[in-house]
């Protein structure tokens, strides 16, 4: 595929898409953590066209978009009341459930695992679409493999060229990190990754302990440690270390004011430097927007001043963690 990424928007968009989607081809949509790159969870062929955009390993699982919980048991084998407890609480929501799969599912979805992972979205254009179609829809971040995931529609559009046909613009995704992925396949709930519902909210809803992936260790594919990364060299960096003169072509990101007057002699806010929020939700949200803005001035070195380590920092710290290539 070659050209630019025709961005649709509004009614017609969602007619569009819905026809492109029943007609097995690929459309990136938004969702209320990180736009999409949806296909036909049922169509085989549809699916593979989704790994083939990305450059993404056929054996990294997608998860499953469905419209309502009421279709859980059209692609889970089993769901356990603790699915049920959560997606009463949580869903439509950037919540994603791992059960084990019904044999009817295609192995090219789960990646040839014998676990489904699905969720229902709240954004209401994916909302309309999965109305629309009645289509069960796989779909990854709508980025290329192991870059960072789009928070909005030209994002999508830069990141894909040439690999997609269109994407639907719905506005900069409200959370702007991916779902929490929790694994209700084992006795004790597993968090497998961190995202926008706490470890606190899920033991509430559920009355039980969940696990982190602190606390064991996954080896699944599409679990990789480098991840969602840009194209300049992150490093985290205490607030002190900001202070240092740096080598190289450098960008900033930081959060508290200590950084601001760190960076006073080396970095100019609207240039080089860029003040995310001091609390962890818009932090999230604006976090990948500023690291594509940062990457697109073509800097050696972005560095990312630590941000704190408390739980609620969770999702953040994860991403971070990931896009600094560090274990
Ligand atoms: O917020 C989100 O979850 C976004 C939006 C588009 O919904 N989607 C997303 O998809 O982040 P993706 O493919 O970029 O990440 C899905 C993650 C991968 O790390 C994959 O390993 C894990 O989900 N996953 C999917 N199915 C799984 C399975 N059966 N077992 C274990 N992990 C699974
Ligand atoms: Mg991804």
């Amino acid at each position: 595929m070659t050209g630019q990424v025709q961005i649709l928007r509004g009614e017609e968009g969602v007619e569009e898409a819905s026809r492109r989607l029943i007609n097995g081809e690929c459309v990136a949509l938004p969702t209320e953590t990180v736009y999409g790159l949806a296909a036909d969870a049922g169509n085989p062929a549809a699916v593979k066209a989704i790994f083939t955009a990305k450059g993404r390993p056929t054996d990294h699982p997608l998860i499953v978009h469905l419209a309502s919980a009421a279709q859980l048991p059209e692609w889970a084998s089993e769901v356990p009341n603790s699915a049920w407890q959560l997606t009463e609480a949580f869903w439509p929501g950037p919540l994603t459930l791992l059960l084990h799969k019904k044999s009817t599912v295609t192995p090219h979805v789960t990646g040839g695992l014998e676990t489904i992972a699905m969720r229902v979205p709240s954004h209401p254009v994916f909302q309309a679409i999965l109305e629309q179609t009645g289509l069960g829809l796989a779909a990854p971040s709508a980025n290329r493999y192991k870059k960072l995931s789009p928070t909005t529609a030209e994002q999508v559009a830069r990141g894909m060229a040439g690999r997609i046909s269109a994407v639907i613009d719905g506005g900069p995704c409200k959370f702007g990190l991916e779902s929490t992925i929790i694994d209700l396949t084992q006795t004790i709930p597993a968090v497998l990754r961190a995202g926008p519902i706490t470890r606190a909210a899920l033991e509430e809803a559920l009355g039980q302990p969940v696990s982190t992936p602190e606390n064991h260790s996954i080896a699944v594919p599409g679990n990789v440690e480098a991840h969602y990364q840009p194209e300049a060299r992150l490093q985290r960096v205490q607030t002190s270390e900001l202070s240092i003169s740096p080598e190289g072509s450098t960008a900033y990101l930081i959060w508290s004011d200590a950084a601001a007057a760190a960076v006073a002699d080396f970095a100019k806010a609207g240039e080089n430097l860029l003040h995310l929020p001091a609390e962890p939700e818009p932090y999230g949200q604006a976090l990948y927007t500023a690291l594509h803005q940062l990457d697109q001035l073509d800097v050696q070195t972005i560095l990312v001043e630590f941000t704190p380590t408390d739980e609620s920092w969770a999702a953040v710290n994860d991403r971070l963690r990931r896009a600094a290539g560090a274990g």
